[in-house]
């Protein structure tokens, strides 16, 4: 194992009812703004849970809409603008890892004189943002409890993710029956997104992990038993909460502990898709990455054999590693498929017409994968594979 540092300051309410702990981590006298997306929570209760809650208190309530899913560069700036121009000193996402992720972006922009763009390219550093609290409403992304956050820019097409110890959120509620309402296709991309982050985690290179590494293949097992049981029941509180647990346990930090942390080249591949194309981002992984997993293999096939054996319960009897380790990248294919996923580009109506911009863009930052390398070529070929 690496040496490590396990830090991670947000504070988890996890379960039915713990809304009513707002008031106990939002100041009285504060200027709150409130973030949310296309307006799910108007439908669901959850915006009249919050304002309830807020009322308690006595703040200020300034609200922020229509948060697009991959958000966009231009809503963070208006929420800039507002939290400067009103004075905002508590920020309260509402909704997925769009809002969160937006919200963390304003937080960022609110507390710089800088653009919100240089401090998500990192031109400028961020050193000090605005307290963010959320409420989850959707299980995917992990964003309630990590300091990552990604950004679409429309006007250039890029989207860009980024990072910073200042926007851990202070507290995230995580109440299992607000994401009863997430339709079957977001769910299965939650799904999706979750797991790709354990795979991704999974990649990596360190030497004795046993222990992170059993974690990760038990995390990806509980999704696989889970997954089919709860797209036949969305409103199963039982599944909900196994997979919204798994969600925000897969990208926390907590799967990096003692590793180099793992092997991101799919996301990188991803964002510069749905960049372009604005597909939803566990769509796109599912596409993606199988095939990442294929060109892995023909180099070396000891990881995927293990995942497949470990994970899909593949019997290597009298098989070669390599074709053990194919089996086990068509059988998470056939899993993400079976649940609804897409399986080609073509699925999206992407053809090879922009590839040669989304390899661009995939090198937005230099450094892709780390387990496998990538260069155009290879990034290329994975585009390829998934026409
Ligand atoms: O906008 P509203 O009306 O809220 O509707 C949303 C949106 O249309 C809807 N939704 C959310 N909760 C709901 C609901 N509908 C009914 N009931 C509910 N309870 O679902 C749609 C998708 O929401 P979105 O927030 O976009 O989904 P997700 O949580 O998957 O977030 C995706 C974004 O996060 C980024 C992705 O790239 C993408 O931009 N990621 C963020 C990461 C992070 N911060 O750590 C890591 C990830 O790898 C990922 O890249
Ligand atoms: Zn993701």
């Amino acid at each position: 194992m690496n040496n490590f540092l396990q830090y991670n300051p947000t504070k988890l309410y996890f379960g039915e009812g713990q809304i009513k702990q707002i008031p106990n981590e939002i100041g009285q006298g504060a200027k709150v703004l409130v973030v949310y997306g296309g307006g799910s929570i108007k439908k669901n209760g959850v915006y009249e849970d919050v304002m309830q809650q807020l009322e308690k208190l006595e703040v200020v309530v300034h609200e922020l809409s229509g948060v697009e899913p991959n958000p966009r560069l231009t809503t963070v700036r208006r929420g800039v603008e507002i939290c400067k121009e009103e004075g905002i000193d508590f920020l309260l996402a509402v909704g997925g890892g769009s809002v969160i992720d937006c919200t963390k972006a304003i937080a960022a922009g609110a507390a710089s004189e800088a653009d919100a763009w240089e401090l998500i390219t990192q031109e400028v550093p961020i050193e000090k943002a605005l307290p963010i609290g959320t409420v989850l409403t959707l299980a995917a992304t992990g964003s309630e409890m990590n300091a990552v956050s990604v950004i679409t820019n429309w006007e250039t097409k890029d989207k860009l993710g980024w990072g910073s110890p200042h926007v851990y959120p202070t507290f995230s509620i995580l109440d299992p029956t607000y994401t009863f309402s997430v339709p079957e296709n977001q769910t299965v991309y939650g799904i999706v997104d979750s797991m790709s982050h354990a795979l991704e985690h999974y990649f990596h290179r360190t030497a004795n992990t046993p222990m992170i590494d059993g974690f990760i293949e038990s995390l990806l097992r509980t999704a696989i038993q889970t997954g089919p049981k709860l797209i036949d029941n969305l409103e199963s509180y039982e599944h909900r909460e196994t997979m919204m647990y798994l969600s925000t346990t897969a990208f926390n930090g907590t799967l990096m502990n003692g590793t180099d942390g793992g092997d991101w080249a799919t996301h990188r591949i991803e964002h510069a898709v749905s960049a372009i194309y604005d597909i939803p981002h566990g769509g796109g992984l599912a596409i993606l990455f199988p095939n990442w997993l294929e060109h892995v293999l023909e180099e070396d096939p000891t990881r995927v054999k293990q995942l497949a054996t470990n994970v899909f319960d593949i019997d290597a009897a009298g098989k070669t590693d390599a074709e053990v380790a194919r089996e086990g990248a068509k059988a998470l294919r056939h899993f993400w498929n079976s649940l609804g996923a897409p399986n080609t580009l073509q699925d999206y109506d992407i053809t090879d017409e922009a590839f040669n911009d989304i390899v661009e863009k995939t090198f937005i930052k230099p450094g892709v994968g780390t387990y496998k390398e990538m260069n155009r070529e290879t990034v290329l070929d994975i585009l390829c594979r998934s026409l």
